[in-house]
């Protein structure tokens, strides 16, 4: 019986901070399934240059979301963690995987609809390939599981597409990844307007929480969260604003959300509100604190994430090798 364990792999956008969304949606989950597989996760700084960043806060995002991992708990014994652009794999696999994807194909990806919608005129060729470099960074690690949150789902399902299409044609060179999306927190939503999730990019100052928010702006941005104009707390699709605060105190807790409902039977929004504030404060307060442990080290955090990069190389040259002499690319001799 094979002893190995099965690869998880998942990766973060370092554009600004991140937000509860991402730590619920995905870096919880990371480091519950952590255990059980040999995982590899990352900070995409190329995929965070599809939009126009701030060199430097590009950077420290970057660092900032390498932190933010391992504050989380995730344990260097079972992962191994590093920056996107560090292994240069990524870019290589991902021309390939250009090759054999279609137009059609990635002009149907609802996430490069609504962005592209959003860029106006000028949009970047990187943001229609973006999904290519995703399949890059999964296909590498010839990974089994990749967890998400529901907003990936497609890209997961291209991914899968490639991996078949070219296994087709050269024979088994890619493990066919599952998703994993948790049933509650895989879609946390804008506070401000429910019917949108939450995100790094769109969102507004109100609408998304921040893993580096102070508990004063957690409080009043679950104060001000817009609900509807009803009184009574039931978790329903037709009241989004508050499945949302049943959806986070959910994800944070562990608990059903009928059992959340149950105990606010008489009691108003506001305290609905208020709660979540408190559960969200109180998840999220040693996170921080951890985060700028990690981050106080910036030698040490740079240490981790350089023998993080030589070891995912190791593992992606494999793989990029394969699927080299697969296609009749001419062999490099040193
Ligand atoms: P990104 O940076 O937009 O989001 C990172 C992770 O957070 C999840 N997420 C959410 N989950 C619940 N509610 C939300 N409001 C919410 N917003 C974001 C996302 O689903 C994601 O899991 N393309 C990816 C990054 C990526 C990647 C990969 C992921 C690049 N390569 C390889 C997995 C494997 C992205 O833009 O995620």
């Amino acid at each position: 019986m094979s002893t190995q364990k099965k690869i998880m792999v998942s990766g973060i956008q370092p554009t600004n901070k991140l937000t509860l969304g991402n730590y619920l949606g995905a870096l919880k989950n990371w480091v519950k399934l952590q255990t059980e597989y040999e995982c590899y996760f990352f900070a995409v700084d190329l995929h965070a240059i599809t939009s126009r960043q701030d060199p430097k806060e590009l950077a420290a995002n970057t660092y900032f979301a390498l932190a933010t991992y391992l504050a989380a708990g995730i344990d260097l014994n079972h992962a191994t963690i590093f920056v996107q652009s560090h292994v240069r794999q990524h870019p290589e696999l991902a021309w390939v995987l250009n090759c054999f994807t279609y137009m059609g194909e990635l002009s149907r990806m609802t996430q490069f609809k609504d962005k592209s919608s959003r860029a106006g005129e000028t949009i970047p060729v990187g943001l229609f390939t973006y999904p290519t470099l995703m399949a890059s960074d999964i296909l590498l690690y010839q990974a089994d599981l990749v967890p998400v949150g529901a907003d990936q789902k497609q890209h997961l399902e291209l991914t899968r597409d490639i991996a078949i299409r070219i296994n087709n044609l050269y024979g088994d060179l890619f493990k066919v990844p599952e998703p994993f999306i948790p049933n509650i927190g895989a879609r946390i939503m804008d506070l401000q307007s429910p019917e949108n999730k939450m995100s790094k990019s769109v969102s507004t100052d109100m609408g998304a929480v921040f893993l580096s928010d102070s508990a004063k702006e957690i409080e009043k941005k679950f104060k001000r969260a817009v609900t509807d104009s009803g009184t009574e707390i039931s978790y329903s699709q037709d009241k989004p604003g508050i499945k949302n605060l049943i959806d986070i105190q959910c994800a944070i807790s562990g608990k059903k959300p009928q059992e959340i409902v149950a105990s606010y039977q008489g009691k108003l929004y506001g305290h609905l509100k208020v709660d979540t504030a408190n559960c969200v404060i109180g998840e999220l307060k040693p996170l921080q604190e951890q985060t700028q442990v990690f981050l106080s080290d910036k030698a040490e955090l740079q240490r981790i994430l350089s023998k993080g990069a030589e070891k995912a190389a190791v593992k992606a040259e494999a793989t990029l090798r394969k699927v080299y002499d697969a296609i009749g690319f001419a062999p490099t001799h040193s």
